[in-house]
């Protein structure tokens, strides 16, 4: 029997819409060989939002993310906007889609692919079987934590404000992905604080430890955020599964992502307690090189096979995808962001003909 998925499509700003269109072919031929059927509706998001409605995250948006089984997002954000105040920035769009799903979980993997090792800015020997996820919370902590604003004191200078908080319930949840995700790798797992300096850290690290006695086959370690920014870029593959708040796993993730060569390569996952989740790429717009069909569209790609994989347990589908991949990097085509001596430059819309000639 056919398996109907209802998929909204948010392809946003810049590179966005040429990196959905492959991916999207991607999605269709994959759909005819497995037996799947997916049922796509296109939203806006974003600046796209913001110009033709004058939200970065119009209410019907968000309804039509609610009422489907998963959500392939693109990218949000460009020059345009930039001087937008944040609470009207493209990326607020995101920030509200996140907490409006209830997005708490947010696993972005980096593993570095053997046809890309010279594409890392790093020595081959360091980053050569490099493996990581990242767990990062993504629903609380500065991000979204009160009080915040700019706030005038009494002598009339400006301060600006945000709060960095975590409660146990959070802290938990977020820790329990992290502990069942590291559960089905190589069941290491490294809690990333700064308990050293603040609270909200030490009762971070507090249930982290606690929740350690319910998984005795994870090995649980903890680490200061700075000394894991420098472990990453030292000696990568001592890590397995990382865990850590919003703020740092945002830093954290763009610093492991970077370690694979190029974050044009790598996809994400968010999920919540129910409900459908969100898949995107870790990289942004890139309006500089927007509409020019120069972008690598295989972070998208990959962000589908998530979906498949973790949004709709379609295992086998998500194989595919991954397979066909590698398959059209070991053919030697490479976007110009992965490209290295000797191999074949494409563009967005190449790349996408690759790998429907080898699905
Ligand atoms: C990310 C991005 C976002 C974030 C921005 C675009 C709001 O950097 O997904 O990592 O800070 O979370
Ligand atoms: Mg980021």
């Amino acid at each position: 029997m056919t398996q109907r998925y209802r998929i909204t499509l948010l392809p946003g700003d810049g590179i966005g819409p040429e990196i959905m269109a492959v991916t999207v072919d991607v999605l269709k031929k994959v759909a005819a060989q497995t037996g799947i059927a997916f049922d796509f509706q296109e939203a806006l998001v974003g600046g796209a939002a913001i110009d033709a409605t004058g939200s970065p995250l119009p209410a019907d948006t968000l309804a039509m993310c609610k009422d489907s089984d998963a959500v392939l997002l693109a990218a949000i954000g460009g020059y345009k906007w930039d001087n937008l105040p944040n609470d009207s920035r493209p990326e607020k769009g995101l920030l509200n889609l996140r907490s409006g799903l209830g997005l708490f979980a947010n696993l972005r993997p980096a593993a570095i692919l053997p046809q890309l090792i010279d594409a890392s800015s790093l020595k081959r020997e360091v980053v050569e079987g490099v493996d990581i996820m990242v767990v990062r919370e993504l629903t609380g902590g500065i991000y979204f934590g009160q009080p915040r604003g700019i706030f005038e004191t009494e002598t009339g200078e400006k301060r600006g404000v945000n709060t960095m908080v975590y409660s146990e319930s959070e802290i938990d949840r977020i820790g329990r992905v992290a502990f069942e995700t590291a559960r089905k790798r190589r069941k290491k797992l490294c809690s990333v604080d700064k308990s050293n300096v603040l609270e909200v850290s030490q009762l971070w690290r507090d249930r982290m430890t606690q929740l350690a006695a319910a998984y005795p086959d994870v090995e649980l370690s903890h680490m200061y955020v700075d000394n894991a920014a420098m472990q990453l870029l030292r000696a990568p593959k001592q890590f397995d599964t990382i865990v850590t708040g919003n703020l740092f796993g945002d830093i954290l993730s763009d610093a492991a992502a970077m370690l694979t060569g190029s974050i044009g390569m790598l996809p994400s996952a968010s999920m919540g307690a129910n409900g459908p989740g969100l898949f995107e790429p870790v990289h942004g717009s890139a309006p500089d090189i927007a509409g020019q069909d120069k972008a690598n569209p295989l972070a998208q790609v990959l962000s589908a096979a998530m979906m498949l994989r973790y949004g709709l347990n379609q295992p086998e589908a998500a194989d595919q995808i991954e397979q066909a991949v590698l398959k059209v990097l070991d053919q030697g085509y490479r976007t110009g962001d992965i490209l290295s001596e000797g191999m074949t430059l494409v563009g967005c819309k190449g790349m996408g003909e690759a790998l429907l000639a080898v699905l």
